[in-house]
């Protein structure tokens, strides 16, 4: 049969016997091995020089032009592609793909930012969380700032007590933490009835954590002290944190467990989701994000200009300390992750807002010289209207009332500090051209001094 050993039988076929002159082809070749007398090696194999078995190539079925090999064993591999398999990409290109592999940048797998996308990728498309944009998510979009990957949202909406849309996050706020340790005392924190009264919260020297035990099952809940309180907008879409212990066990998160009030608005939030029980004697770490996502679990819902006036004159801060008749509850470490505008780990979550010229200041907080509130009893809120004052003077931003000097006497002290008396218009005070908090006078000649110079400058 003449089948090169790889097989004993062959069959007698007339064609062959015409066209080559042998007509006996060799059947069942083994070793991989095809051809009239076995000869050559099938398709997607080769065979080592000295050896009769043919070995599998295994190309790379998307890397590889085809499945065969050469005599060494090396596949033939598609544009960026590499490897005695083709199955690997060269460098600057991924991925592996039935075309070949693509140089970077090109290529048809998504290269998100995490912070701004939802880590899905539909065909080569990043798909971006609802306040995130850009091919890669990696900016937020019109309106909004501080991409965060902590943000179910991606970005927070500028805020600028709404006097403004646009904002970025500033440059000159660093982290600050307001926290309450207790390693002195009690640190002012004290314990009060869910119905308003007083009760009684003691600090443990030996622990260095602060308690409340409960006679009846009245709600007893720990009342922060005033440093939580006021003005807390800097902490927007941070965490507020503690530690705490009950010393029963069983028992089932209540669903105003954290309380906040402010700004006529209040929210509350159960220690654990609802159908958890709260681990007995062990303290656990609870975290809670100061924004209106729902995911946050503040009841009721508040849209965000809501939380934002809550937290812009935040008036209580309630935790849940006791859960029935003689159960005790302590309370450590408690953090409100705030910012403060000192040099620092950068705090991007405080916005600076671009500002339309009736306001002025970091958040449009201000009225603009020559402005004064509408309605001054919404505070911050309210928008700013030109002061109506003869002469086109300033006016004070809360009242409207006209700064204007004296006539018959004339002299300068009538305008306030950062403000100087025109000689030209006597009726009206004019803002110095100096720096912040400094005074000016203005000379026979009409010149202006700035002449009030705070300590250490001149
Ligand atoms: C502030 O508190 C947060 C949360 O407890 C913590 O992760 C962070 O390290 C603290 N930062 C500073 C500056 O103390
Ligand atoms: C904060 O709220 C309190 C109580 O409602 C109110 O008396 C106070 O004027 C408010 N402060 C600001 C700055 O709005
Ligand atoms: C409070 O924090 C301190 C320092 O991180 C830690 O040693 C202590 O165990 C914490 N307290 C509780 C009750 O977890
Ligand atoms: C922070 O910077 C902005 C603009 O750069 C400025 O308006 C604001 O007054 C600054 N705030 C502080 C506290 O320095």
């Amino acid at each position: 049969c003449n089948c090169n050993g790889m097989s004993r039988q062959c069959v007698f076929d007339w064609n062959l016997l015409r066209e080559t002159g042998n007509g006996y082809r060799c059947v069942g070749c083994r070793g991989n091995t095809e051809g009239v007398h076995c000869e050559r090696c099938r398709e997607g194999f080769f065979r080592r020089r000295g050896e009769e078995c043919c070995l599998p190539c295994h190309c790379h079925p998307w890397g590889s032009l085809s499945a065969q090999c050469d005599s060494d064993g090396r596949c033939s591999c598609k544009p960026g592609v590499m490897g005695r398999r083709c199955d690997q990409c060269q460098p600057g290109f991924e991925p592996l793909t039935e075309a070949g592999c693509q140089r970077s940048g090109q290529s048809l797998q998504c290269e998100c930012d995490p912070a701004g996308s939802t880590g899905d990728c539909h065909s080569g498309r990043c798909v971006c969380k609802a306040s995130a944009d850009g091919e890669r998510c990696h900016r937020c979009k019109r309106n909004f700032y501080n991409l965060d990957a902590r943000n179910p949202m991606g970005c927070s909406p500028c805020f600028c007590y709404g006097h403004s849309a646009t904002c970025v996050s500033a440059d000159n706020h660093s982290v600050y933490n307001i926290t309450s340790t207790f390693q002195q005392g009690a640190e002012g924190w004290r314990g009060v009835y869910e119905s308003g009264s007083p009760a009684q919260l003691q600090w443990s020297p030996r622990h260095r954590d602060v308690f409340i035990a409960a006679r009846t099952s009245e709600p007893i809940y720990f009342m922060a002290p005033g440093k939580f309180l006021g003005n807390q907008q800097l902490s927007y879409g941070q965490t507020l944190s503690f530690d705490y212990r009950l010393d029963r066990g069983g028992l089932q998160p209540s669903p105003h467990d954290v309380v906040l009030e402010g700004g006529g608005l209040r929210v509350t939030a159960p220690f654990l989701p609802q159908g958890k029980v709260l681990p007995c004697g062990v303290s656990h770490t609870y975290t809670f994000r100061l924004d209106e996502h729902p995911s946050n679990k503040w009841s009721p819902r508040l849209n965000h200009f809501e939380f934002r006036r809550l937290l812009g004159n935040l008036t209580a801060l309630w935790i849940r300390a006791t859960f029935g008749e003689y159960s005790t509850g302590y309370i450590d470490n408690v953090t409100l992750v705030s910012a403060q505008p000192v040099p620092g780990v950068p705090a991007p979550w405080v916005e600076h807002c671009e500002c339309p010229a009736a306001y002025g200041g970091q958040f449009c907080e201000r009225c603009a010289h020559g402005y004064r509130r509408d309605s001054p009893g919404q505070g911050l809120f309210s928008i700013c209207v030109p002061c109506s004052c003869q002469g086109g003077g300033i006016c004070d931003p809360d009242t409207g009332e006209c700064y204007s000097g004296d006539e018959n006497v004339g002299n300068i002290v009538s305008c306030p500090v950062g403000f100087y008396r025109d000689p030209q218009q006597p009726q009206s005070c004019r803002a110095c051209p100096c720096g912040p908090g400094q005074g000016c006078s203005a000379g026979p000649g009409g010149q202006v001094i700035c002449d009030h110079c705070p300590p250490g400058a001149a």
